[in-house]
């Protein structure tokens, strides 16, 4: 279950990473065990390698100035998942083109948008000048946030960084340590349960084939073996233990249903698998006050 594979465009059956492949020089899948560092190089090369396809295929339905949490279609400008967002102090962990971010800031906010990836900021720098919204950017990975303890009301991240680190601990840990007491951590994440299905929108994506309980990552890797990008899947079992033992309370895990008369496809979402089981987790927690 790869947002690899998943960053498709509209369910055209072209080669959507051709272009990334190509340059990393991918030649295949393995799954096996890879390690932080590894993970951390494969994904910043793949990122700067895929920046562009990712804006083209998805700057429009994503927005310039807009907070979509999902490919269900899913705006904070409706789910309120961050509450009253006016002179908040937030960490868009993942930002990629950081259209949240500008979102957040015309709504008020205070945002940093921070993204491991020099491509994807690029895009973040031209979304600011077209909308004449800018916010700060900082090219970090969320493993090792450069901010202060207890700077940030909130942190957020749709679909950004977590599938393709090795410890969420680590990036959890990271961002409790930079919120303040009670301050909220919500982020959207591929639905555990897809793990289990090929990655496809079609009919060939309904009949599961891969176990839920294999944490294998899924690595692509080039001719000599190196990954050149990297996936990992968690239960959402592993995703509340690894909540809980970094100091956040669970408040509430979303399960956005495909809306009617949503058609577009994004990768293996599709109105086909939408209506049938969830394709989105968000979760929304909160910092615990004292666990720090
Ligand atoms: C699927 S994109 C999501 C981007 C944006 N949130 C959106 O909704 O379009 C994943 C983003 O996570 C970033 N990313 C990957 N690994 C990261 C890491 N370790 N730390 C920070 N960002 C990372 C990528 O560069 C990419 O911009």
């Amino acid at each position: 279950m790869t947002t690899a594979e998943d960053n498709g465009s509209e369910d055209t059956g072209a080669d959507r990473h051709a272009s990334a492949e190509h340059r990393l020089g991918t030649v295949g899948v393995a799954h096996r065990d890879v390690a932080a560092a590894e993970a951390t190089a494969a994904n910043l090369a793949w990122w700067d390698a895929d920046a562009d396809d990712y804006q083209a295929t998805h700057g429009g339905f994503l927005g310039d100035a807009d907070f979509v949490w999902c490919p269900e279609g899913l705006r904070e400008a409706d789910a309120r998942l961050l509450g009253e967002v006016r002179g908040l102090r937030v960490a868009e962990i993942g930002c990629g083109q950081a259209a949240c971010s500008r979102w957040l800031a015309a709504a008020g906010a205070h945002p940093v948008g921070l993204d491991l990836s020099a491509g994807m900021l690029r895009h973040a720098r031209a979304g600011a000048a077209r909308t004449g919204i800018a916010v700060p950017l900082v090219q970090a990975t969320a493993e090792r946030l450069p901010l202060a303890d207890g700077s940030m009301d909130a942190a957020c991240s749709a679909f950004g960084a977590l599938p393709f680190v090795a410890s969420l601990e680590t990036v959890f840990a990271e961002v409790h340590r930079v919120l303040r007491p009670r301050g909220l951590w919500v982020f959207a994440v591929t639905h555990p349960i897809r793990w289990i299905f090929p990655d496809d929108p079609g009919p060939a994506g309904l009949t599961a084939s891969q176990p839920y309980f294999d944490r294998t990552p899924y690595v692509e890797v080039d001719a000599d073996g190196n990954a050149t990008y990297v996936e990992y899947h968690r239960t959402l079992g592993d995703y509340v233990r690894a909540l809980t033992a970094t100091g956040f309370v669970l408040e509430d895990l979303l399960e956005p249903e495909w809306p009617a008369g949503h058609t577009r496809v994004w990768g293996q979402w599709s109105p086909l698998r939408g209506k049938l089981f969830p394709g989105t987790a968000i979760f929304r927690t909160r910092a615990r006050p004292g666990a720090r």
